[in-house]
């Protein structure tokens, strides 16, 4: 139950291999917000080249996806945490179609990132086109040294995100 004076808060990503969702799902968990993802009406390959070539395409090319719907009503939060694999530099596809949706209009949004290697352009690009009021983001390295300190990140982050 939400109460006048609480801020509703979400956090919704789009995770292929599970990194972004388990960062999510973490900072979720901090916070006490509820959770969903963004699910591509078609679906990626879960590995192999064809992934790369299909996705690092559609990224660079900023292609924007259809998306489902999903049951969510985004008009019952006030603050939306979203978070997104980097894909060739830059946000995974399904994102960049999330992020223009004019559902997000007059919200507060925190946008964060998961990567092997590093964020590229990628919270730039999404703070770009994102319709709402960015208030922050974050980019998570998600190799295998890392990993467990992102986790550890999230944590954090999580709590502090808890009072807004
Ligand atoms: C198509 C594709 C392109 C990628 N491009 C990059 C990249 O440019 N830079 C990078 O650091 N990681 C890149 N990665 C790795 C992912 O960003 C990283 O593993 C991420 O944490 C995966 O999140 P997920 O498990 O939630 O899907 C790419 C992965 C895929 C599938």
């Amino acid at each position: 139950m939400i109460t006048a004076n609480e801020t509703a808060k979400l956090v919704v990503c789009f995770s292929l291999t599970g990194n972004t969702r388990l960062v999510a799902k973490t900072m979720a968990k901090e916070i006490d917000a509820d959770y969903t993802e963004i699910v591509p009406i078609r679906q990626y390959p879960l590995r192999g080249a064809y992934l790369y070539i299909k996705g690092g395409k559609e990224a660079v090319f900023k292609s924007e996806p259809a998306i489902e719907a999903g049951i969510v009503r985004y008009e019952d939060y006030d603050l939306l945490i979203v978070g997104t694999p980097v894909w060739a530099g830059t946000m995974a596809p399904p994102l960049r179609t999330f992020l223009k949706s004019p559902a997000l209009r007059g919200k507060k949004l925190f946008l964060f990132c998961t990567h092997g290697n590093g964020p590229g352009s990628c919270l730039r690009d999404m703070r770009e086109i994102a319709q709402g009021d960015v208030v922050g983001d974050c980019d998570f390295p998600m190799g295998r040294k890392a990993a467990a300190e992102s986790i550890g990140q999230a944590k954090i982050l999580g709590n502090k995100l808890r009072e807004r």
